[in-house]
């Protein structure tokens, strides 16, 4: 039962990390205020609120959601993951475990969001991504320690992780390469600038 009900609540029902959830509150509020007011949970944090940044960033279904910008409504009956359901049975999830190796941080505001939307675009991948397939799959987040280079790197450690038959060398002339094909990238985000 939520503390924020009102005339117009409702309890709506969706599995959040593997376990039924109900949260009682206005169905057209923020995603994000229920997982963080209601289900306590602290890892989608508020950023932008507008859906520019990430910081909020949930699995639904398995795909990357801006928890700022979809109203509770529209998880009812659906599965929610946060990085609190990433990990299993104690252990990290290999992305997670690739920023802590990584040292992937600095405040660690963006964190939250850097790791779903890895884990989200890792899990599909069937083949070792490109440097500017990289750069591409975190374009839309925003960092604003400028943190990049360390991101950069736990998520080229993830990719190296689940694909190890690649050998460094290779990797380092493939990062050498891309940073020159990256031009082709938006010139606005800052993935391209190192
Ligand atoms: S807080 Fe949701 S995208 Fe920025
Ligand atoms: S590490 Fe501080 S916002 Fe990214």
């Amino acid at each position: 039962m939520s503390a924020n009900t009102s005339a117009a609540s409702q309890a709506i029902v969706f599995n959040l990390n593997g376990s039924p959830t109900s949260v009682t509150a206005d169905p057209s509020s923020p995603l994000l205020f229920a997982l963080r007011n209601d289900c306590q949970l602290n890892s989608p944090k508020y950023g932008c609120g507008m859906g520019e940044c990430g910081a909020c960033s949930v699995l639904i279904d398995g795909k990357t959601a801006r928890s700022c910008s979809i109203p509770l409504k529209a998880v009812k009956g659906r599965t929610v993951t946060t990085l609190e359901g990433l990990a299993t049975q104690g252990q990290m999830h290999p992305v997670q475990q690739a920023f802590v190796d990584a040292q992937g941080a600095q405040c660690g505001y963006c964190l939250n969001g850097m790791i779903i939307t890895t884990t989200a675009w890792i899990e599909h991948l069937t083949e070792r991504p490109s440097e500017a397939d990289i750069r591409n799959a975190l374009k839309a987040n925003l960092c604003r320690c400028g943190t990049h280079l360390e991101i950069l790197d736990a998520v080229r450690l993830a990719v190296a992780n689940k694909f190890p038959a690649t050998d460094t060398t290779t990797s380092a002339n493939t990062t050498t390469t891309a940073q020159t094909s990256t031009r082709s990238l938006e010139e606005k985000t800052p993935w391209n600038r190192f």
